[in-house]
């Protein structure tokens, strides 16, 4: 009897069956659901790069520059492709006729150096290009190694970088087409009266943005990419002031690399190309564009160039003068001199001991990159620095070389360049660059 009524009691087999099914198939349904939300949400940050430039052609409004008469020429069929590009993180292939309309006929100059003319544009969206229009002479070669170079410089990524948009190569023209920048060049903001000064906080982030876009490129590239040319015009501020390295691969793709150095300045203005480019005494390598970079670093910290243009011929350039306060206790002093406030006294000292490492003689002297951003952050001690500037002491460049290897009593160990951290390195803490 009570075997029974407790079988009355259970749901019939059947509804048990049924009960799983159901409990199946609403597990397999979630599970579905939740994988295509999380598909959705990836493809969404992927495509984060191009949705103003959709955003741009599907809603006018949205675009705030005066409209260009691009769409006769870049139908809706081409903007796909060229987001489709930009998606695949490849550089967009652009015709003669495209960038003559997208910078209105090349209109608006920004400026030029030693590889072209660039010019502003924008794309029919409104989105704003910096296209740098190669000189005729850097073109010599074909065009599948053309764009096996450009596909490098388009695939390299970092905040602290300028971005390639993409190129034209063409019988008549061959142009690289940039993101633009606009702040333009860092030199305006340092040298020029007319421009409002930068913070002095902000301008310790632009060493360290800087420092980490080169260091990017040295080390953390497949392949190796030196600058060649790290100077402040290679430096450029987007809206927020916030510092991208240019022009990197440059060299390489204009064939430019050794010929890019002013020779002639050198002997009495040594400038941005380091020793070794006219004494011969060390190859070439990536440390280059430490000292480079070491240069620039003197100039940000004073706001003025080292070389000043009545000087002529002599080597009384400031960093010697660093150097030699450096060795007489007067570091402070001459940081009060160049009309820096007590407060960043100390941090200007800093970046001026990184300066002094990064301008050694012998590249292996000099740290790597990455190094010199630890060095900058304030999270490392900074190692007393050798004289970097012995060399300048020989009676001329030319009977320096050869004998410039004995000049440094240097090693390449990275400790000799900074201690690990310390809790008493916390006061001279340089504030970390907010794009990292
Ligand atoms: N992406 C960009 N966005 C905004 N302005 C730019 C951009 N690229 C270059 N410019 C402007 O154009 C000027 C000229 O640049 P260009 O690279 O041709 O010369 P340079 O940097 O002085 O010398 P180099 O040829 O050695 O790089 C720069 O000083 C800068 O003001
Ligand atoms: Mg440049």
């Amino acid at each position: 009897m009570s075997t029974a009524a407790s079988d009355l009691n259970k749901p019939p087999r059947e509804f048990d069956v049924v009960r799983t099914i159901v409990w199946i198939f609403g597990s397999l349904v979630g599970i579905s659901i939740l994988f295509t939300i999380v598909r959705l949400c990836i493809r969404k940050m992927k495509l984060s790069t191009t949705t103003d430039l959709q955003a741009g052609i599907h809603n006018p409004a949205i675009v705030t520059a005066p409209p260009v008469q691009v769409w006769q020429l870049v139908d809706a069929a081409t903007m796909e492709r060229f987001l489709h590009d930009m998606a695949r993180e490849k550089s967009i292939r652009f015709t003669a006729q495209e960038l003559h309309s997208f910078t209105m006929n090349y209109s608006t100059r920004l400026g030029s150096g030693g590889f072209g003319v660039v010019y502003q544009g924008q794309f029919p969206n409104g989105i704003k290009i910096a296209v740098k229009v190669l000189s005729k002479s850097s073109d010599k070669r074909v065009e599948e190694q053309f764009m096996a170079e450009v596909g490098t410089i388009g695939r390299t990524y970092h905040i602290n970088l300028v971005r390639l948009y993409g190129f034209c190569f063409e019988h008549k023209m061959t142009a690289l087409v940039y993101e633009y920048m606009e702040n333009g060049s860092l030199d305006k903001f340092l040298f020029s009266t007319e421009t409002p000064k930068i913070e002095w906080e902000k301008l310790q982030e632009i060493a360290i943005g800087t420092a980490k876009g080169i260091a990017y490129l040295h080390e953390e590239c497949q392949q190796r990419i030196i600058h060649y040319d790290i100077k402040p015009g290679n430096v450029l501020l987007d809206m927020n002031l916030s510092p991208k390295v240019a022009d990197f691969g440059l060299a390489k793709l204009c064939n430019r690399d050794n010929t890019h150095v002013s020779i002639t300045g050198y002997r009495g203005t040594p400038g941005y190309s380091a020793p070794e480019f006219l004494l011969h005494n060390y190859p070439i390598t990536h440390k280059c564009d430490v000292y480079s970079f070491g240069m620039l670093l003197f100039e940000i910290v004073r706001r003025r160039r080292n070389v000043d243009s009545n000087q002529g011929d002599s080597l009384d350039w400031f960093p010697k003068k660093v150097w030699e306060e450096y060795g007489n206790d007067g570091l402070k002093d001459l940081t009060m001199e160049i009309g820096i406030e007590e407060k960043d006294r100390e941090k200007a000292e800093r970046m001026f001991m990184v300066a002094l490492w990064c301008v050694q003689d012998s590249p292996d002297s000099r740290p790597l990159m990455s190094t010199v951003v630890k060095m900058l952050e304030g999270g490392v001690e900074i190692m007393p620095p050798s004289n970097p500037f012995r060399y300048l002491y020989s009676v001329s460049a030319r009977d320096v070389v050869g004998t410039g290897s004995n000049n440094t009593t240097t090693t390449s160990n990275d400790s000799t360049w900074y201690k690990d951290s310390t809790p008493i390195m916390g006061k001279y803490e340089i504030q970390m660059a907010t794009s990292s």
